[in-house]
This record gives structure tokens, sequence and C-alpha cells, in this order.
């Protein structure tokens, strides 16, 4: 019997609603193959501000830091939309982060045949699609200074932050990219923007240098506006796209929508010493407590958590194969809904998959 840690953080909005249904199956996968997952709750963001007056206590860091991992729900909300910046939820988020050093962000698209007919998209275009967003996490333009808001002394203000990146940076993200592309398709795509910035200029030397320590894959640069426009065009040239923090903000949200949902893409931060996993999606605060949120990214990320952050491959295979199952009876939370199809909400699809990790 092996005996995990795990650090939850429910957060705000739909963020307690889904990690319950995310730690359900956790708790079956557990009984099944003779686990034990000790949780211990933390806050982190809108509700840590309420209890304590920050988005990130201390005391939330050193029980994270004493954990085999960090399974996250999602944070902030209207409530707290006015505070000063460095106070906001998104701080507390930002800043778990970075005392992770959890610089690489997996954000895996891809599209369940089952679902095809929820996306926007063609699924002539769609169908098959099997991409790695592998998304810099902790630097650039949400780290840089200077930030703020200035005062000019012609009275006008001037906002600024800045997109920066040093070598190590670069090159530690760019070859965790070909180092999983060498798993996969093997076929890197970077993302920058270095007819314009500086920054990305640097980024994609570093990419040309690295490369060649990967001679098997082959890689291409793509500067971010054609990549948002291709991931569209034809989504299926991508296997791995690495990109700085904010280009990989930006196209995973719109690479999420290829597979019919933004409630289905988990994340996996990792490359400190301890992981956190959370979806994509932000906290919903728009459809919290209505049961009918999707917990089907959460429960993704909590697959990411065992093959990303405890080593457990089969059990995270066994829970892929039970959202396969439940999505394969028919079941659909209202998102993913489609004619003909079983509308459940976020309860029941927990429960559904939880079911079916004893049945894979
Ligand atoms: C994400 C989110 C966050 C980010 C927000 C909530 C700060 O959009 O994880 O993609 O921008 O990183
Ligand atoms: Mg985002």
């Amino acid at each position: 019997m092996a005996e995990f840690k795990i650090a939850v953080a429910e957060g705000d909005g739909i963020g307690p609603e889904i990690v319950k249904e995310g730690i359900k199956v956790l708790d079956e996968i557990a009984d099944r193959f003779n686990h034990k997952f000790d949780y211990t709750n933390v806050y982190i963001g809108g509700c840590a501000i309420d209890k304590f007056k920050d988005p990130l206590p201390q005391d939330s860091i050193d029980k994270v830091l004493a954990s085999d991992a960090l399974f996250f729900g999602s944070v902030g909300g209207p409530k707290w939309e006015n505070l000063p910046h460095e106070k906001k939820p998104e701080a507390g988020l930002l800043r778990i982060r970075k005392a992770l050093g959890a610089f690489a962000n997996l954000r895996p698209v891809k599209v369940f045949s089952e679902l095809i007919d929820s996306s926007t998209m063609k699924p002539e275009v769609i169908s098959g699609i099997d991409i790695m967003v592998v998304r810099e996490l902790t630097g650039g333009i949400y780290f840089g200074k200077p930030r703020g808001v200035f005062n000019l002394p012609n009275g006008e203000k001037k906002g600024v932050n800045t997109m920066e990146y040093s070598t190590h940076e670069i090159k530690r993200i760019v070859k965790l990219a070909f180092d999983i592309a060498i798993k996969r398709n093997k076929k890197v795509t970077s993302v920058d923007k270095a007819n314009i910035l500086d920054v990305s200029q640097l980024w994609r030397d570093i990419v040309e240098d690295t490369a060649k320590d990967y001679p098997e894959v082959e890689y291409n640069h793509l500067y971010v506006d054609n990549a948002a426009m291709q991931l569209v065009r034809n989504p299926k040239q991508f296997d791995v796209i690495v990109a700085g923090n904010i280009f990989g903000d930006i196209l995973s949200d719109e690479a999420s929508m290829l597979t019919g949902s933004i409630g289905m893409l988990p994340s996996a931060s990792i490359g400190g010493k301890v992981g956190m996993f959370e979806p994509i999606h932000g906290s919903a605060p728009d459809i919290a407590g209505q049961g009918i949120a999707n917990p089907l990214a959460q429960i993704e990320s909590a697959a990411m958590m065992l093959k990303y952050g405890l080593n457990l491959n089969e059990e995270a295979a066994t829970v892929e194969k039970a959202i396969e199952k439940v999505l394969k009876d028919g079941y659909r939370t209202p998102d993913i809904m489609s004619k003909g199809k079983k509308q459940v909400c976020t309860r029941e699809m927990g429960d559904l998959v939880a079911k079916a990790v004893n049945e894979v």
C-alpha cells in the first residue's frame, strides 16, 4: 500500500463543487488500487482573502510544500474584483505557482470522439486532434518588472508591464517541450512574436539552439497571431506547442474550444518540488452553486496528478477510461449537452465517473 499526501485548494466559484467530484473519483482509485490519499485543505484565492486577508497565507504554502501534490480548483470572482492587484485572488494563484517553482504548465487538448458534435468546429477539422500546449508559467509579462500604473509629469497616468525572459527560463521550458515531443508525435511548434519583440527573438534563438540536441524532433516557429489562426484553420498540424506565459494562456483557451467546452481541459503545473493540478477554466462565478458545472476538467486534472505528480500511470489511465466510458454511455453536463444525450448535474457526473472506475 502506498500513501500520498495531497493538499487540496478548492478555491472560489465552482471550485468547491468540482473539486468534490474530483476527490470522489480519487477515493475510488485509492480503493481499487489499495492506496491511501491523505488530504489537507488549504486556502488560496478569494476564500483565503475572506478568512486571512491574504490570497496566499504562508500556512497554505507550508502545507502545500509538505505534500506530494496540490489538487487545485479555481480562484476569483466579482466579490474581490475591486481589490488592488496584489490582493486579488489571482495574485494568490500566481504566487503559489512561483512558490512551487512550477515553471511548466502542461495543457493537453484532446477531442473525445463522443464530443465531436459539441464543438462549434466542423467534425473533419477537429476529429483526432491531440495537442499538448506547454506554457511557461513563472515568468514573462506576468511577473516582469517594472510593472504598475505611474503618474506622468503632464498629469496623465502610464500603465506598464514588462515581458522578460532570461536564457535559463527559456531553455528549461523549451527542453521540456522537446522531451515531451519525443514521447509523442515528435513535432514542436514554438510560438513567439519575434517580428516585433526582442524577448521573442531571444526565445527563438534558444529554440534553434535546443533543437540541435533533438535531431529526431521536427520543429517550426509561428508568430502568435498566425498560431491563433492556424489553431482553428488546421489544428491537426500541431503536436506540442511551446509558448511563453501570456501567449500560452491565450492559445490554450482558444484550443479548448476545439474540444467542445472549456470545461473539459485539465492542466499540470510541474517543474518544481511539488506539482499543482488544476482545470484551465476559471471559477465561473455566474454558474457557481447551481450544480450545472462540468467537473470533467477537474477529474481530468486528478488523472494528471496521478500521472505527473504521483507517478501512478495505471491509475491515471483508469480515470481517463472511466471518463470515456461515461461519455460513451451518453451522459452530459449542460455545457456539452447535445440531442439524444442524457443531461446530468455536477454531482451525478462525479458519481458516474467514480462508479466507472471499477468498470473499466
Ligand atoms: C489560467 C488563468 C489564470 C492565468 C488567471 C486566473 C490568473 O487564466 O490559468 O489560464 O492567466 O494564468
Ligand atoms: Mg487562462
